[in-house]
């Protein structure tokens, strides 16, 4: 990597703050960090830099793919729940930005409604991360257009089905159709359609097809996502009946193209959005896309803390 640019402080709430140029970099960063970080070199620019994370949803993979990352970047990851700071006893989030931002180096923030990181950055002198909220996942999508990459190389032009609940992941899936070049099908049922505005945003690159096999039909890569997210177990049941023909089967995989990949950003509930035959089969990668969300997001704690790399 040549020199560092470092600019104004950033955030990244959602992959529309980064250009497509930056999200290119970025992609090619991680997967150079991955293959240092496996030759054993030891990188460690955020040496006496701490991450914030704030999260007030369930994690696995982004609790621990953050904090091994500001570990092996030298740094030091503060996990923060609502149960044991001000927050979760109502202090607002303007005072909780301004408090914290001036201790720390960069934030994350896993939350329920997406203007809570917006207010949160709004008053934050660091950058803010999202890691998760009712509308953005986009950190997952790093990790998922590295691991494309990684497997196929370039995703332009290419043809992706997400099928499922038009919620947090398929936001992100369209705004990766946008910034990455590809088309995005998006196999839903009725009533679960993603947010209106985003799909007029997208126009002609999305298809939103109620027939699964049509949806998957030619398709380069097929991804899911639960049928119930956090903060809707009580309609799990509802949704179940909704879905019972959105389910990413050994069927569905046979319409796509053969050399698909499946994604999934787990955890998944097997049987209910993708069979076990689907998930462990030859054609899923979703443990080298779960182990990819701790490259690709050291790759983004550099850009947004020590610049871009320029190139
Ligand atoms: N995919 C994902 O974000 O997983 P966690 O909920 O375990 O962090
Ligand atoms: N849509 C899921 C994604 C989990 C990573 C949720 O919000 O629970």
């Amino acid at each position: 990597m040549s020199t560092i640019q470092t600019t104004k402080v950033r955030h990244f709430l959602t992959l529309m703050d980064f250009s497509k140029k930056e999200l290119s970099l970025l992609i090619q960063r991680a997967i150079e960090l991955k293959r240092a970080w496996k030759q054993g070199k030891h990188y460690e620019p955020m040496k006496n830099q701490t991450l914030a994370m704030i999260f007030e949803k369930s994690s696995t993979r982004t609790r621990v793919s953050f904090e091994a990352g500001m570990t092996q970047l030298g740094g030091h990851a503060m996990f923060l729940s609502p149960n044991d700071t001000q927050l979760g006893r109502g202090e607002p989030v303007e005072d909780a930005a301004r408090v914290i931002s001036r201790m720390v180096d960069v934030v994350m923030i896993r939350t329920y409604a997406h203007e809570t990181v917006e207010k949160f950055a709004a008053y934050s002198k660091v950058p803010v991360i999202n890691a998760l909220t009712d509308s953005y996942h986009p950190c997952q999508l790093l990790a998922d257009m590295m691991t494309y990459v990684e497997q196929r190389g370039s995703i332009a032009g290419k043809t992706v089905t997400y099928v499922g609940d038009g919620n947090n992941m398929c936001h992100s899936w369209m705004n990766a159709a946008r910034q990455f070049d590809f088309h995005l099908n998006i196999a839903c049922p009725e009533g679960y359609d993603p947010d209106q505005d985003l799909c007029l945003e997208l126009g002609d690159q999305i298809s939103i097809i109620r027939d699964t096999r049509l949806a998957a039909k030619n398709s380069d890569l097929v991804v899911t996502d639960v049928w119930a997210s956090m903060g809707q177990e009580e309609e799990q049941k509802i949704r179940e009946r909704a879905f019972a023909n959105f389910q990413v089967n050994a069927e569905i995989m046979a319409c796509a193209n053969p050399d698909a990949l499946f994604m999934h950003c787990l955890p998944a509930h097997r049987e209910e959005e993708v069979t076990t035959e689907v998930l462990e089969g030859n054609q899923s990668v979703v443990w080298e896309e779960a182990e990819n969300r701790l490259h690709a997001q050291k790759a983004l704690l550099e850009a947004l803390v020590i610049g871009f790399p320029i190139q």
